[in-house]
C-alpha cells in the first residue's frame, strides 16, 4: 500500500478520516509506504520556512495517528530522487488532453490564476511516479483523489502495452465513511484548509474545535431530527458520518441514539466525540515533534528503504525505454 499527503498545510479531519485512517487498517497484510508529498506543494508558492516545518510536523503526525515506523516506511518525497526521475519519463506517456480533464487541476488553476505553471499541469503524471514505483496493489485516499489514481492505472496501462508487464496496476482503496468529510459551515464544498472555518485541525484546541462544531450548518428543515438524509440534509449527513469515522457506530445506532433530541444537543456531542479521537493524537505527535532526533532518524532510513524499492522500478523502466545503464 501507498499514499501521501501535501505538506501545503495543516493536517485536517478530512486528511486524517478519508486517508491516514485507513493507512494503517491493512498494515499486517501489505508492506506500506507512506510520505510527506512536498514536492507536489510547490506547484502553488509556499513560505519555505513554513513548508519545512509543516513537513517535519506532519510526519511526527502520521506516527502519532498509529503509522509505526518499525512496520511502515515513512519518508519525505524529495528524499527519493526516483520521484522526479520516474515523474518526467511518464510526463512523457501521459497526455495533454488526459491532465486537462483532472479536476483538481481545473479548480486549483481557478484559485491560483496568476501562476498556473507547467507544474500544476503536470501533477498527475508525478503523482503517477510516486505510486507505480512501489508498486503497489492498494492506494488508499479519499474520493477527491479517485480521478488521479485511475489516470496512474491508465498511464500504467499504456506503459505496459508498450514495453510489457512493468507496473503493477492499483486500486483506489476507499473508505466506506470519511471518504468525503465536508466543510462544517458549508456542506456543500469539501472539508478543506482553505476554508478554515468549517475545517477542524488534528492539532487544534478542544475549545476551537467545539466553537467550529457549535456552529455547524445543519438545515431549516422543520423537521430538526438527526436522520441520514445527504440529499435533503447533507450538513446533518455530514456531521453523522464523521461521527460514524470516530464512534465505529452506524447510522441507523446514530438516529437511535439522537432519537428526540434537536440538533441543539446532536452538534456538541459530535464535537466531543472528536475531540476525544485526536486528543491522543495531539498529545502524541507533539511528544514526538520535541524529539528532532528522532524525527530525522525515522525520515533518513525511510528514504534509504524507500529508494531501494524505487530505484529497482526505475532501473527496469530505463532499461525498457533505451537509456543506457548507469
Ligand atoms: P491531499 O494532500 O490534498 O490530501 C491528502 C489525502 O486526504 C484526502 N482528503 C480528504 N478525504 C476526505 N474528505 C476531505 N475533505 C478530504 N480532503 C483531503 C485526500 O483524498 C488524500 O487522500 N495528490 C494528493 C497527494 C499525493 C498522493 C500521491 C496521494 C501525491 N502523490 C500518491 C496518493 C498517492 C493530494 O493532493 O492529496
Amino acid at each position: 500500500m501507498l499514499s501521501g499527503i501535501q505538506p501545503s498545510g495543516d493536517l485536517h479531519l478530512g486528511n486524517y478520516l478519508g486517508a491516514i485512517k485507513n493507512w494503517g487498517s491493512r498494515a499486517e497484510e501489505f508492506d506500506c509506504y507512506y510520505f510527506m508529498a512536498d514536492l507536489h506543494t510547490i506547484t502553488v508558492r509556499q513560505v519555505p520556512a513554513d513548508l519545512r516545518r509543516r513537513t517535519l510536523e506532519q510526519l511526527a503526525q502520521y506516527i502519532a495517528c498509529g503509522l509505526d515506523p518499525e512496520k511502515n516506511t515513512l519518508f519525505i518525497q524529495s528524499h527519493v530522487p526516483a520521484h522526479a526521475e520516474l515523474g518526467w519519463i511518464l510526463n512523457c506517456y501521459t497526455m495533454f488532453g488526459e491532465l486537462s480533464r483532472m479536476t483538481q487541476f481545473k479548480d486549483k488553476a481557478a484559485k491560483h490564476a496568476d501562476n498556473v505553471n507547467g507544474g500544476l499541469f503536470t501533477y498527475p503524471s508525478l503523482m503517477a511516479a510516486d505510486i507505480l514505483l512501489y508498486q503497489p496493489d492498494l492506494v488508499p485516499v479519499g474520493h477527491d483523489q479517485k480521478q488521479h489514481v485511475e489516470l496512474t492505472r491508465n498511464v500504467a496501462q499504456r506503459f505496459n502495452h508498450i514495453y510489457g508487464d512493468v507496473f503493477k496496476v492499483p486500486e483506489p482503496y476507499i473508505p466506506k465513511t470519511g471518504a468525503r468529510v465536508m466543510s462544517l459551515n458549508a456542506p456543500d464544498s469539501k472539508m478543506s484548509k482553505s476554508m478554515p472555518e468549517g475545517c477542524v485541525f488534528l492539532m487544534e484546541k478542544p475549545e476551537d474545535i467545539q466553537r467550529k462544531f457549535k456552529r455547524a450548518i445543519t438545515d431549516s428543515d422543520t423537521e430538526r431530527c438527526v436522520r441520514y438524509d445527504p440529499e435533503h440534509k447533507p450538513g446533518v449527513a455530514n456531521l453523522m458520518s464523521i461521527y460514524s469515522a470516530v464512534t465505529g457506530q452506524s447510522y441507523e445506532q446514530i438516529e437511535a441514539e439522537f432519537d428526540g433530541c434537536g440538533y441543539g444537543q446532536f452538534k456538541p456531542r459530535v464535537g466531543e466525540a472528536v475531540i476525544e479521537h485526536l486528543r491522543p493524537i495531539r498529545e502524541e505527535a507533539s511528544r514526538i515533534l520535541a524529539d528532532k532526533a528522532y524525527l530525522e532518524s525515522v525520515y533518513k532510513s525511510g528514504a534509504e528503504k524507500a529508494s531501494y524499492t524505487a530505484n529497482k522500478t526505475l532501473r527496469k523502466v530505463y532499461k525498457k525505454i533505451g537509456l543506457v545503464a548507469r
